[in-house]
């Protein structure tokens, strides 16, 4: 049989299984969740814990919204104000519980951390996932049968996300959805996020050089 061997298909995320999953996410994304998802939530009263931030792509954008971030991760990516910790570790490293958690899990670990972050987080939680992440029987049955998320939240656009850096021309074969957990809020709408992305990028996302596609 042959093999589809197309740059977009070559650029699924998949990881062995004991990787860190090392996928940052471009910030623009992060920007769509919180002007198309969470807008009119008054997110500049509000604390975000972003406890997978890598090298900060997604905790910088949250800065722009909240009024306080914490950033961390179990491994050291040299992220400024960013402090090491394992999310799953059942002890809380911050002074307050955070209003909100958001993050783009390592895949193999998500359930484990949407599990967590609904624990810790005082308002909602919201995960950056591939949109197949919604399939499966077992996750429905340990997951989504138990804890729905309120929101399902389509990109209409592509997010492109390479390993180990962050990349503004890459494509992908791959679809994504924020899914959001609000406390207190029953049932699951759908909405799509806007074609948003140029108006959300900005020149300093990238590192010199990549160009804004
Ligand atoms: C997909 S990347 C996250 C990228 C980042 N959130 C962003 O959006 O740019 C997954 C991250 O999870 C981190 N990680 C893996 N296991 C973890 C754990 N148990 N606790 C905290 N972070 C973990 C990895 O080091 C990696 O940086």
């Amino acid at each position: 049989m042959s093999q589809n061997t197309s740059s977009a298909v070559m650029q699924q995320r998949r990881e062995p299984h004991d990787s860190l999953d090392d996928f940052p996410t471009q910030p623009w994304a992060t920007r769509a969740l919180c002007e198309h998802v969470l807008n009119g939530r008054n997110l500049k009263g509000r604390t975000v814990w972003e406890p997978a931030c890598n090298r900060g792509h997604m905790s910088g954008p949250l800065d722009e919204y909240f009024g306080a971030v914490w950033a961390s991760d179990i491994h050291d990516y040299g992220t400024p104000r960013a402090f090491q910790h394992d999310f799953l570790f059942p002890v809380l490293p911050i002074s307050e519980q955070p209003d909100w958690i958001i993050s783009n899990p390592p895949f193999r670990l998500a359930e484990q951390f949407i599990a967590r972050a609904c624990e810790v987080a005082s308002e909602g939680v919201a995960m950056i996932v591939r949109t197949s992440f919604l399939e499966g029987v077992g996750r429905y049955q340990n997951l989504f049968s138990k804890n729905p998320p309120s929101l399902v939240a389509q990109f209409s656009e592509r997010v492109p996300m390479v390993k180990g850096r962050l990349t503004a021309t890459g494509s992908t074969a791959t679809s994504y959805c924020w899914l959001v957990w609000i406390n207190g809020e029953e049932g699951t709408r759908l909405n799509w996020i806007p074609p948003c992305r140029k108006k959300l990028e900005r020149s300093h996302d990238y590192a010199p050089g990549e160009v804004v596609a």
